[in-house]
């Protein structure tokens, strides 16, 4: 069994995350790392919160607070709604430890010693009303190439090619419209050309492997085609500094946010066997010499594709000097590179982007309180932005609860326990199976085949259709065999072998539907007399940090009694309680609710004509980014 990374895309800790960010990477990555755990697999999932760069000096000065205090805010916000969510975590960190700032450097330090680090002379854009630099993502105009009128200082969404914010046809600021005024500043950049032939190297290889989504492996190969060098580093006063003579004290230079997150990934690695007591364990995830090459998913939104399929392979490379400057590994040695970037698409709601300053959002937070986790996961991964964009709405957030979730699933759970319970008040014993015993039992034993595989190659929607096909074929059954009828003492016999079928099916089905429904399934698992919980949950935890830094909340848990992904044969004479209902109908009041909090939310923000800037741009960029 391989050790597998599950590399999750860090969210900026300013403000409270809505549903569309953990549609994307959140509750994916977990199903995907629930599974793959359930197969025997070491997996390794971590991630945190991005805390330095602009987006959070923004909303600091909205809030007006300091940087740090607003990354603390939202830093316990976030991993309290994602522990919440049922998110099993390894490790859920942040980029304000000791630890990742030394990682970063480490990195940085090695890229440069290699020779892909180059210094250089380049055109930085200023705010001329505040006199503060603006960075290139706050930038927008229209791209030199294609046309498109909303391009970005850093890219162009439209065409995907990378841009300088000089490279913009009129160019303004995201934050308050004005045009930015152009000076020369001093930055440190990642060599790529010198990067390409190893990148391209590596992305034949991956490709050939076909498991990566076609627009991905396409969107990362148009890639290669205009390869420049990008900058690394930043004018601003909030991040980790260059570890370099010369650098190291000015107080304006600092490591953009593409080495610094994305580094997020190897720091929280190593924070992990830090925190294990064997601190080089993190290697298992990390070493490309191993003879059993470790295995690393990347789960990202679609606009950070050039990141994970270009800029971390980049670093990576640069860091085992694999690139036309050569090189040597630094201390961490030869690191692997990702073996598939799992990019999701875009999620709408009601038709329209999320937009946090218009209030046309829906928290996580909400979504939990109102209605708990179970059907927001149900949700996503029904209805999720998997591999095309998908529109979030009330009326088929109700709908699927009530007639799939409910209907369906709650249904034959609540069916076959209250029949048990009723009859016989603990797991009858199996007699003589009839063809339509053996039909169902092999239905549900193939369906741990044919849903593995799907979840093995991410295709999550057509693994939970396929549960819920077996789900219809276990209520189909007890139409047919009519157990309810079964009242008369020479059916008795009959009776028990249906219900132990059924008992046996609803089992087996809990547990191939326990990636998505974690929750569900531990209630489902005590309506079927288990005891305590079937999967592993995290748990939210304060640590100390392990260089003498601020303590900080993590997510982290202990997954070792996952169960197996295998049919699990009953326990006749197990009891069987009277059933309470382990999943909730909505009314369909609940849909007029929403939307008309929404209109409520909105009409808050109703005074601001148009075509001025959105009050809150940092959200602004959020909900068009992520
Ligand atoms: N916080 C950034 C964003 O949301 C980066 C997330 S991905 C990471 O766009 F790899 F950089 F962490
Ligand atoms: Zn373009």
């Amino acid at each position: 069994m391989a050790h597998v990374l599950s590399a999750v895309a860090w969210p900026y800790a300013n403000g409270p995350r809505h549903i569309g960010h953990v549609a994307g990477f959140g509750v994916p990555s977990d199903v995907f790392s629930r599974y793959m755990r359930m197969t025997g697999h070491d997996v390794l999932m971590v991630s945190g919160t991005d805390e330095h760069g602009t987006p959070i000096l923004v909303s600091a000065d909205q809030e007006g607070v300091s940087p740090r205090v607003l990354a603390d805010r939202y830093n316990l916000v976030i991993a309290q709604d994602l522990t919440d969510l049922g998110l099993a975590y390894d490790l859920f960190t942040r980029t304000t430890t000791r630890n990742h700032y030394a990682v970063a450097q480490e990195l940085f330090t090695g890229d440069w010693r290699n020779g892909y680090m180059v210094e250089q002379t380049t055109s930085g854009a200023i705010s001329p009303s505040t006199g503060r630099t603006l960075p290139d993502r706050y930038i927008e105009g229209t791209c030199p190439i294609c046309g498109y009128g909303e391009a970005r200082g850093d890219q162009c969404d439209n065409c995907g090619n990378q841009l300088d914010a000089t490279d913009l046809i009129s160019p303004r600021s995201k934050i308050n419209g004005e045009t930015p005024v152009f000076v020369e500043t001093q930055h440190f950049f990642l060599d790529l050309p010198a990067l390409a032939d190893s990148m391209r190297e590596w992305l034949d290889e991956r490709e050939a492997s076909g498991t990566w989504r076609p627009n991905v492996i396409k969107f990362a190969r148009n890639l290669l085609d205009d390869v420049r060098p990008r900058a690394m580093t930043r004018d601003l006063d909030w991040g980790i500094p260059v570890p370099l003579d010369g650098w190291r004290d000015q107080p304006t230079k600092r490591f953009y946010v593409w080495f610094d997150a994305v580094v997020g990934y190897l720091s929280a690695s190593i924070e992990w066997a830090r925190r294990t007591g064997d601190p080089e364990r993190w290697r298992e995830w990390w070493d490309a010499t191993l003879p059993d090459a470790p295995r690393s998913y990347y789960f990202q939104g679609k606009d950070n594709i050039t990141f994970h399929a270009q800029v971390w392979p980049a670093e990576l490379l640069a860091y085992a000097g694999k690139g036309d400057r050569g090189g040597e590994p630094g201390v961490y040695g030869e690191l692997a590179l990702p073996t598939e970037v799992v990019a999701s698409e875009f999620m709408t709601m009601e038709g329209k982007q999320f937009s946090t300053s218009r209030g046309h959002v829906i928290l996580v937070r909400d979504v939990l309180e109102r209605y708990g986790p179970d059907p927001l996961r149900y949700y996503i991964s029904a209805a999720g932005p998997e591999n095309q964009d998908a529109d979030f709405t009330w009326a088929d957030f109700v709908q699927r609860n009530n007639s799939e979730l409910v209907g369906g699933w709650g249904n034959l759970v609540q069916r076959t326990a209250t029949m048990a319970h009723r009859s016989f008040g603990e797991v009858p014993p199996l007699g003589a199976l009839a063809p339509v015993d053996e039909q169902l039992l092999a239905t549900v034993r193939g369906a741990f085949t044919t849903v593995g595989e799907l979840l093995e190659r991410h295709r999550q929607k057509n693994a939970l259709a396929e549960v819920m096909r077996v789900v219809s074929e276990a209520n189909r059954y007890i139409a047919e065999t009519t157990p309810f009828k079964l009242k008369a003492d020479d059916e008795r016999d009959r009776l028990g072998t249906i219900l132990h079928v059924l008992l046996q099916a609803v089992g087996d089905i809990n547990l191939l539907i326990s990636p998505f429904l974690p929750h569900g399934s531990n209630r489902v698992h005590r309506v079927l007399g288990g005891e305590g919980d079937l999967v592993p949950m995290p748990r939210l935890e304060r640590v100390d940090d392990l260089d003498g830094g601020p303590a900080y909340p993590v997510i982290t848990g202990n997954y070792t009694a996952t169960p197996r992904w295998v049919s699990r044969p009953l326990v006749v004479g197990t009891p069987i309680g009277v059933p309470s209902g382990a999943f909730t109908k909505f009314d369909p009041s609940v849909v007029e609710d929403e939307l008309a909090r929404m209109r409520d939310q909105a009409g808050s923000d109703a005074t601001k004509p148009e075509s001025t800037p959105a009050a809150d741009p940092s959200s602004e960029l959020e909900d068009g980014e992520s």
